[in-house]
């Protein structure tokens, strides 16, 4: 694949590896990519900058206060020239600052700036790749959604045998050019997804909800958004931190989300419905605190609220591809299957919610796509490696409907 015409921006931290970013470097050049390096002072004392300044025919970025030779503040423009970032090798600090954000070089501030994809290739021994504290910080970068190649097994310049190897670098172009392919897959193509709780009020100060903190759909929004899809995020209440790069409606009700989502379906070529909409409100709403009736019981009715997915169902269009999610305690796949008939979807994400790693308010799910083709059982995965597989399915069918 030719790279041409792509900027990638190649951390490299202090581990004996570092002698090997100069052959991806190379690579890159090869392949057409112009190449920018951001060395932390560590990685200097394995391999000049020099070595990396000849390569990539660019200067090296070492310190965040040398002065420059163009006046742009060196980090931001760096971090806005990149279509992919990578750090090889990645050690086990740098995983660790980029997992709580911090920012006192030049790379972990460029880093936190960037917005482009990033792609870590860890290098540690493997006590340090196997600790609690890295494990932590890699399932909450990948959360976030970086991507891993490597670690490989073997034999460690420590002297240890484990995991903890660079891959090589060929395997770690490779994974480049894969996530640079990626990021066409979707462009020109609108997705909208829904994300979150509604609340349905029976006075201004109580309401009926559930537990969706907004993780699931937001890993489908950013996964569809690093593709390059143009995305509409209709999103109820929420705890996770919201997406940048997406347009955001703001919902309360199911109501809200009803009109919203059925207004924007038409011009959807995918609509994505991982939202927990209440399925049921009151009938009678106070505009007052409702007060304690001294002991007495206090009774409500409460009503059906719209099915926006058999909506959105009811008005699809040819070649538009309809998801709906199923949040089931029992019978998953018997409801999903339903669900997935009556709302006229071509496929459902079918999720029990009461296993653990599953459902709301975690990282990680567990989910079966149910479809006329049958059952696909996706394992125990980040929100975000599920949002992936949603999106590979989603591709394969819009291009299937062309
Ligand atoms: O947000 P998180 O904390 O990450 O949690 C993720 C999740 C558990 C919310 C998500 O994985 C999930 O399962 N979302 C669907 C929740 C739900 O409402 O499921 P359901 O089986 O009740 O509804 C089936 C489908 O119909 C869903 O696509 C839902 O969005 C939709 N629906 C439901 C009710 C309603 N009135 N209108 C709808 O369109």
């Amino acid at each position: 694949m030719s790279l041409r015409g792509k900027t990638v921006l190649l951390g490299v931290t202090g581990g004996i590896a570092a002698y090997k970013a100069v052959e991806v470097v190379s690579r890159l050049r090869k392949l057409g990519a112009q190449v920018r390096v951001v060395m932390t002072k560590n990685a200097t004392e394995f391999v000049t900058p020099l070595t990396f300044e000849t390569l990539a025919n660019h200067p090296v970025v070492t310190d965040t206060f040398a002065r420059p030779e163009t006046w742009d503040v060196a980090h931001i423009s760096l971090a806005k020239e990149a279509d992919l970032c990578v750090v090889a090798p990645a050690t086990a600090n740098i995983l660790a600052k980029l997992a709580v954000g911090l920012a006192d070089d030049m790379l972990s501030t460029t880093l936190l700036a960037a917005k482009a994809p990033l792609l870590l290739a860890p290098a540690m021994n493997t006590g340090m790749w196997t600790a609690e504290a890295t494990r932590r910080n890699v399932e909450t970068l990948r959360a976030r959604g970086a991507h891993f190649v490597g670690p490989e097994g073997g034999f460690l310049a420590c002297g240890d045998t484990g995991a903890g190897r660079m891959s090589e670098p060929a395997a770690i172009v490779e994974a480049i050019e894969a996530l640079l392919a990626r990021r066409e897959t979707l462009s020109g193509v609108k997705v909208l997804v829904t994300a979150g709780a509604t609340r349905e009020h029976l006075d201004p100060v109580r309401f009926l909800t559930n537990e969706s903190s907004g993780k699931m759909g937001f890993a489908i929004a950013e996964a569809a958004r690093d593709r390059g899809a143009e995305v509409t995020l209709v999103k109820g209440s929420t705890t996770a931190p919201v997406p940048e790069g997406v347009k955001v409606v703001q919902v309360v009700s199911t109501q809200e989300l009803y009109d919203a989502v059925t207004s924007l379906a038409p011009e959807a070529d995918a609509v994505i419905q991982a939202a927990a909409p209440a399925d049921y409100r009151f009938r009678d709403v106070s505009d007052q605190k409702i007060k304690k009736k001294d002991g007495g019981a206090l009774t409500f009715t409460l009503e059906e609220t719209p099915d926006i997915a058999a909506a959105v169902g009811r008005m699809k269009r040819p070649g538009q591809v309809l998801v709906g999610f199923a949040a089931e305690t029992e019978n998953l796949l018997a409801h999903a299957e339903k669900k997935l008939a009556s709302k006229n979807l071509d496929f459902i994400v079918a999720n029990d919610v009461t296993q653990p790693g599953a459902g709301f308010n975690v990282d990680t799910n567990i989910a079966t796509f149910l479809s006329a083709e049958g059952a696909n059982p996706r394992p125990l995965q980040t929100k975000r490696q599920l949002a992936e597989d949603i999106l590979d399915e989603v591709e394969k069918r819009l291009k299937g409907k062309q």
